[in-house]
């Protein structure tokens, strides 16, 4: 944080972080079938997870990324949203009672409690394919839109992507767990994503190799943050807090930083990877500020 004399106060978030969620809801306003569509059912489901009020930090983080290296950002929307339906399915499917069986999500009942299993199930794969159309509806040249295709489908995969890291989750479920193995969950189920979001906003507007290289660095260690913030919050902070239910990591003896290292620790790891992820924003100067302030707002957050 001291590269650039930078110290904003991430608790007193700026106006972008405003701008950015509500041209970001416009959007997806925009690409979703509305609920009268044919058949409707899947359309409200759909509907209602992604408008129950989640932060958009992935898409946020798509268009900043994307802003520094240009001013007209717009297209950055679309993967931004893009990435945005795929972190919705991903949480619609992890609240089913197959998985972490869970009534709560952004402060809501979660979709299987409100419109039944099988619906929750078709609306997660309905967000994950409309977010692929949405990549491909980019208007940006067809190699940019095959190189964010690929990211983020990795990213969201089985190889060191969010699927994989899931599996192991809900594998590593009431065992001891070595800290390569938390190490591999964290980085796959969670910070893969949220580099995704970074490298598919450079790759958008077109940043040259050594750019995307640098910023896949910074996503992937500032995702890695935002896994351990989210393991402490769920041991620190309460159900209404979060919008979703608190202290379940411990109920299911879940492999998290706070089980494996404790509180104390846990906070200084946090801390330790944000800072390595924004000193790779050095070469940047005063153009990736508002990604500093993202990057501390991600550890500092209280939800
Ligand atoms: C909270 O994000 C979500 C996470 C910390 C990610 C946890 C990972 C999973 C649920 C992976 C599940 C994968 C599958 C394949 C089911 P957030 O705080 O940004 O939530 P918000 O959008 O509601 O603000
Ligand atoms: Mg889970």
């Amino acid at each position: 944080m001291a590269q650039t004399g930078f110290s904003p106060n991430p608790m007193k978030l700026p106006p972008f972080f405003e701008e950015d969620r509500l041209a970001v809801d416009a959007h997806l306003e925009k690409l979703l079938p509305a609920e009268s569509v044919q058949p409707p059912s899947i359309h409200t489901a759909m509907r209602y997870s992604v408008f129950a009020g989640g932060k958009r930090i992935r898409p946020i983080l798509c268009l900043e990324t994307a802003r520094i290296f240009g001013t007209d950002v717009s297209a950055a929307l679309y993967p931004g949203c893009a990435i945005e339906f795929i972190h919705t399915y991903s949480l619609i499917h992890d609240d089913l009672p197959a998985l972490d069986n869970d009534d709560l999500r952004r402060g809501k009942p979660t979709s299987h409690k409100k419109f039944g299993e099988a619906t929750a199930i078709l609306a997660g794969d309905a967000l994950l394919t409309q977010a692929f159309e949405t990549i491909a509806a980019t208007p940006v040249s067809a190699e940019r839109r095959v190189a964010m295709v690929t990211e983020i489908a990795t990213a969201a995969g089985t190889v060191k992507g969010m699927v994989g890291g899931q599996v192991a989750d809900l594998e590593a479920e009431g065992k001891p767990v070595s800290p390569e193995m938390l190490e591999y969950i964290h980085r796959s189920k969670t910070a893969a994503l949220i580099r995704a979001s970074i490298t598919a906003g450079a790759l958008c507007a077109g940043a040259p190799a050594e750019d995307v290289a640098r910023l896949r660095r910074f996503g992937e260690t500032i995702g890695w943050a935002f896994q351990v913030t989210d393991d402490i919050l769920d041991v620190e902070e309460s159900s209404a807090a979060l919008g979703k239910t608190a202290g379940k990591d411990i109920a299911q003896q879940k492999a998290t930083y706070p089980a494996v290292y404790g509180l104390e620790r846990s906070h200084q790891i946090a801390k330790e990877l944000a800072d390595k992820g924004i000193a790779e924003l050095g070469a940047y100067g005063e153009r990736a500020n508002r990604l500093r302030t993202i990057a501390e707002f991600l550890v500092l957050r209280r939800a």
